[in-house]
């Protein structure tokens, strides 16, 4: 909190950037089409650049790249432990570059400066940090096998890895990415997000700067449908990580079979439940609520989206919730007090607002919201709807904006059945005082995190992933490792 207020008391302009080039095998290049493809900065519906359009050639360029950082040169070479050195020294970069990455994240997604510094850029750098400690610590097991055989484990990097990221988190969901796959040994193909490009390129710079052998990273922005569907359709690639829609994670899994059966992990966002008891304490709750659906514009692969709240305390939370949404100030990114940005996009404008008109038509009972901001950019008001029910759109769907679902409950198995009737299984939160309903909730939602007694708390060391529709693989901690290693099993005839 100390942090936050000091941070509030700093202003800051949009800088000015360059037309940008691809990054691949270490050198900055136009595409092969010599095409471009502008990015916008949502506050203001203008542009900011050109970038530079990679596309199947491009793509392949990058992929042979990695296939040779992977096979000959400095990096099959390197000791674990360097590897770490680099990673950390990224870290470092990163870190020294804070505000001019903060800014240039604010700058194409829109979110407030305020928290590009004091969240995406900490979980960053603490991410690349987490992952520069695992490089020595990756091995396998000595086996006791029958006969005469020393048997052995080799946990080995499962190669050229193709990763394809969206634009809500650009800079944390690439040091997801890059982390284990850099810890592992991997090479990497990396494809933004074509909202949000600017921020992967600037850290491929610094990863340059870092000492990071040419063609370990690769960088190409571009669309999905022609670039990211060439790297996870690519005969090379050994392995794609993807974070974004479901359906475009079923495209990719499809790619991934279709072509080469690469293995595929996947994060595919979610209808979350966060359950709010009587017995809670209710301002922790309102506040958990209001941070769990209305942090990064609503943006959240894990937002709250579905507020379950017992009927006993329904009124009195939701009159101290929509008293929050009304006063969260909304505007410029740039400006210090800032709470909420624009969203990212035109289409993310325009799907938001198109569910908000479902909402009503549905017959939700809308308590605030529901409006543009502005005549420029893509700017709403904070929406609360009240009265919402299992069946409608609103309560089945990923909104991804600040759209606030109000939904009642009386109790316990009853919620965590509603909780668990979705496709949908990416998080969870309760809320209460008595131990033993928070541990049922725990056991009995069916998702990859539940939070009790908070909301939204992520570190680098905790695995994140999904249930069902929300994913495959977990991300972060030690398990995205086994994401990008192969185990490979070695018999010693000792004759
Ligand atoms: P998307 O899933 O289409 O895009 C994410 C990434 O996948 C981008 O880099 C995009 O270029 C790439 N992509 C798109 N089509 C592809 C294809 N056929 N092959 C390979 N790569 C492809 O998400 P989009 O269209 O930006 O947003 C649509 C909705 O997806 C949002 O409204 C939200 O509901 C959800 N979403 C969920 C996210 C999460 O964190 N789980 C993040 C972003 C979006
Ligand atoms: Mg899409």
């Amino acid at each position: 909190m100390a942090t936050k207020t000091a941070e509030k008391s700093r202003t800051s302009r949009p800088p000015e950037v360059k037309d940008q080039p691809l990054f691949i095998g270490g050198k900055w290049q136009d595409s092969v089409s010599g095409k471009t493809f502008a990015t916008v900065n949502p506050a203001t519906g203008k542009t900011i650049c050109q970038v530079a359009e990679g596309d199947k050639a491009d793509i392949d360029l990058a992929v042979k790249a990695a296939r040779k950082a992977f096979e000959a040169g400095p990096w099959p070479k390197m000791s674990a432990s360097e590897r770490g050195r680099l990673l950390h020294k990224l870290a470092d970069l990163i870190e020294q570059h804070t505000d001019e990455l903060a800014a240039l994240e604010s700058l194409d997604n829109g979110k407030p400066l305020v928290d590009s510094r004091t969240a995406d850029l900490p979980l960053t750098i603490k991410c690349y940090r987490y992952y520069a400690g695992w490089t020595d610590k990756i091995h396998g097991k000595t086996i006791p096998v029958e006969g005469d055989f020393f048997c052995y484990t080799r946990h080995e990097p499962v190669g050229v890895v193709g990763q394809i990221i969206p634009w809500n988190f650009p800079l944390l969901m690439q040091a997801w990415k890059w982390g284990p796959a850099l810890a592992a040994g991997c090479t990497i193909v990396l494809k933004p997000a074509e909202q949000t490009p600017l921020t992967a390129l600037r850290v491929a710079a610094l990863a340059q700067e870092a000492g990071f052998p040419d063609g370990v990273v690769s960088v190409v922005p571009g669309f999905g449908p022609t670039a990211g569907a060439a790297l996870s359709g690519h005969l090379d690639v050994d392995k794609v990580a993807f974070t974004g829609e479901y359906t475009t994670g079923q495209l990719i899994m499809e790619a991934a079979a279709k072509s080469n059966l690469k293995r595929v992990s996947l994060e595919l966002g979610g209808k979350s439940p966060n359950i709010v008891f009587a017995d809670a304490d209710l301002d922790a709750a309102v506040e958990g609520a209001y941070f769990g659906l209305f942090f990064n514009q609503g943006q959240c692969c894990c937002a709250g989206s579905r507020l379950f709240v017992e009927d006993k305390v329904h009124d009195q939370l939701v009159e101290k919730l929509v008293k929050k949404a009304k006063a969260r100030k909304v505007g410029d990114p740039f400006q210090a007090d800032t709470e909420q940005g624009p969203q990212v996009s035109q289409e993310q404008f325009d799907k938001v607002m198109g569910f908000i008109e479902v909402g009503k038509k549905e017959g939700a009972k809308l308590l605030t919201g529901g409006n543009r901001i502005g005549k420029e950019g893509y700017f709403i008001e904070p929406t609360v709807f009240d009265n919402v029910t299992d069946e409608m759109r609103i309560a089945k769907e990923e909104i991804f904006g600040p759209v606030m679902n109000v939904l009642k409950f009386k109790d316990l198995n009853e919620v965590v059945r509603r909780s668990n009737q979705t496709f949908y299984g990416l998080a969870a939160a309760v809320w209460t005082r008595d131990i033993n309903k928070a541990h049922r909730l725990a056991n009995g939602l069916r998702a990859g995190t539940v939070w009790v007694n908070c909301y939204d708390v992520f570190d680098a060391a905790a695995p994140f992933g999904g249930y069902k529709m929300s994913g495959q693989g977990r991300e972060l901690g030690e398990y995205a490792l086994e994401l990008y290693t192969e185990v490979k099993t070695v018999y010693v005839a000792l004759g």
